[in-house]
């Protein structure tokens, strides 16, 4: 099949690489001369695991291009995926001016029938937009249709959780474009779910909102075992263990973070409150969220009491394990509030100090340290703030020789408290 992506962000590089990866001709189209040059000239501007090798081997079987040209993307395909970014407003929802300028010029080059599918997470009612809109631009009179296809991609484990999703989504207003989107994701293995659009708009919102209110859960339930002395990882272990619960996304730690979660709860909590209903839950999944950041920061400040001039390593600047993304990260706002008290930083991840380095600027308060055993040099305190795994095989000797004191405030509870002490460690973690 020969498709179209418009928007080569993280969802659109992904799609459109694993599309060509399964057999399809992709062409990836994005309105940024510099990241199309980047992509063709073989350059990967994101790191997300998998795509350092199928990007240039789909592109040497001759079956993903890049440009910058709408027409040119919509001229090659049957099916033209809208991948483009919708971020948040100040009043939390969504600005789609993006996928209105790009129906738009989708439906001033139709010139045969195409499908549109709309992949971004949008609001319910979106695709019925869309569907106006390109009818509206599209003079020739061309034949169309629009589908929702919601995306459940997680940065870091994207392409992983492309070609072993757990569903597909597809949603129609009419059975036309059905065996097209089946024929599409034919080679994934995974249950195919047909739904009406509105539906499948909503799906993608209340997954995600329902992800989020599970962290915000076991977050809360943290706060309940520091106060009574339970540990939040046995009681994740011990619900988990329930089937109709799972273990998945009951960690506590510093909350919630990233391009998707925050946005998509204040969307869907707009969206709610636009068609009358007051989705108070959510807003709690917010308030939690929140307040799981303030008690961290106050555990700090309680232990170090003056942040003033203190010295301060912090591990981890990405908003999760496996990416390079500081989108919205807790560690990034954990680093700017120790700032705000004065601190000194040492700051490491292992892929995201490029991107950190325009929101947390290198200065005399701020040191991108590039080894990650070297952080601790001279510390007063050391933050875990992403759940990297590899931050588990710190050099905890060579860490506590180093610092003024040993303390380790672990904002995602990657050692295991009794042992940390045996170790001559004070060391503070989450709900333990
Ligand atoms: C999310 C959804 O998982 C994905 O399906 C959707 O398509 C896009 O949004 P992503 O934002 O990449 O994916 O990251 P995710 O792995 O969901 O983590 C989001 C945040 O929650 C991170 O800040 C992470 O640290 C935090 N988190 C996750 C926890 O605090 N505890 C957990 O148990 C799981």
């Amino acid at each position: 099949m020969n498709i179209a992506i418009i928007g080569t962000g993280y969802v659109g590089l992904v799609t459109g690489t694993c599309f060509a990866e399964i057999g399809h001709h992709v062409i990836c189209v994005d309105n940024d001369p510099e990241k199309v040059r980047t992509l063709q000239s073989g350059g990967i501007p994101i790191y997300e695991p998998g795509l350092e090798e199928l990007v240039p081997r789909n592109v040497a079987a001759g079956r993903l291009r890049f440009t910058g040209s709408v027409a040119e993307g919509v001229e090659h395909a049957d099916v033209i995926f809208i991948a483009v970014p919708t971020p948040p407003l100040p009043d939390g929802s969504v600005d789609l001016s993006f996928i209105e300028g790009v129906a738009r010029e989708i439906a001033a080059c139709l010139t045969s029938y195409k499908i549109v599918v709309d992949k971004s997470t949008v609001p319910v009612k979106t695709g019925e937009k869309v569907a106006e809109t390109i009818r509206r631009y599209n003079r020739a009179k061309v034949e169309f249709d629009v589908v929702s296809n919601p995306e459940f991609l997680r940065e870091g484990s994207a392409v992983e959780d492309f070609m072993h999703p757990d569903r597909i989504v597809i949603g129609v207003s009419s059975p036309r474009p059905v065996p097209r989107m089946r024929e599409i994701y034919a080679p994934i293995d995974a249950p195919v779910l047909v739904t009406d659009i509105n539906s499948a708009e909503l799906i993608k919102h209340a997954a995600n909102s329902f992800l989020a209110l599970k962290i915000s859960y076991i977050n809360a339930i943290s706060v309940i075992c520091e106060a009574s002395g339970a540990d939040v990882q046995e009681v994740a272990n011990g619900i988990g263990l329930d089937k109709r619960i799972g273990r998945r996304f009951l960690d506590a730690g510093l909350g919630f973070g990233g391009s998707c979660f925050p946005k998509d709860l204040s969307a869907f909590i707009k969206i709610a409150e636009q068609l009358g209903y007051d989705f108070g839950l959510l807003k709690q999944v917010q308030l939690i969220n929140a307040q799981q950041m303030d008690r961290f920061l106050r555990k700090i400040t309680d232990t170090l009491w003056v942040l003033k001039d203190k010295r301060i390593g912090v591990l981890g600047l990405a908003f999760k394990q496996n990416t390079d993304d500081v989108r919205l990260s807790p560690a990034i706002e954990v680093c700017q509030r120790l700032l705000r008290e004065g601190a000194r930083l040492r700051v490491y991840d292992p892929r995201a100090m490029e991107k950190a380095k325009a929101v947390l600027p290198p200065g005399p308060t701020v040191e991108y340290v590039p080894e990650r055993d070297a952080v601790a040099e001279g510390c007063d305190a050391l933050v875990i703030a992403t759940e990297w795994p590899e931050f588990k095989q710190l050099d905890l000797e060579r860490a506590r020789r180093t610092m003024t004191h040993p303390i380790l405030f672990d904002g995602r509870n990657l050692f295991d408290p009794r042992e940390m002490e045996r170790l001559g460690w004070v060391y503070k973690s989450v709900g333990r």
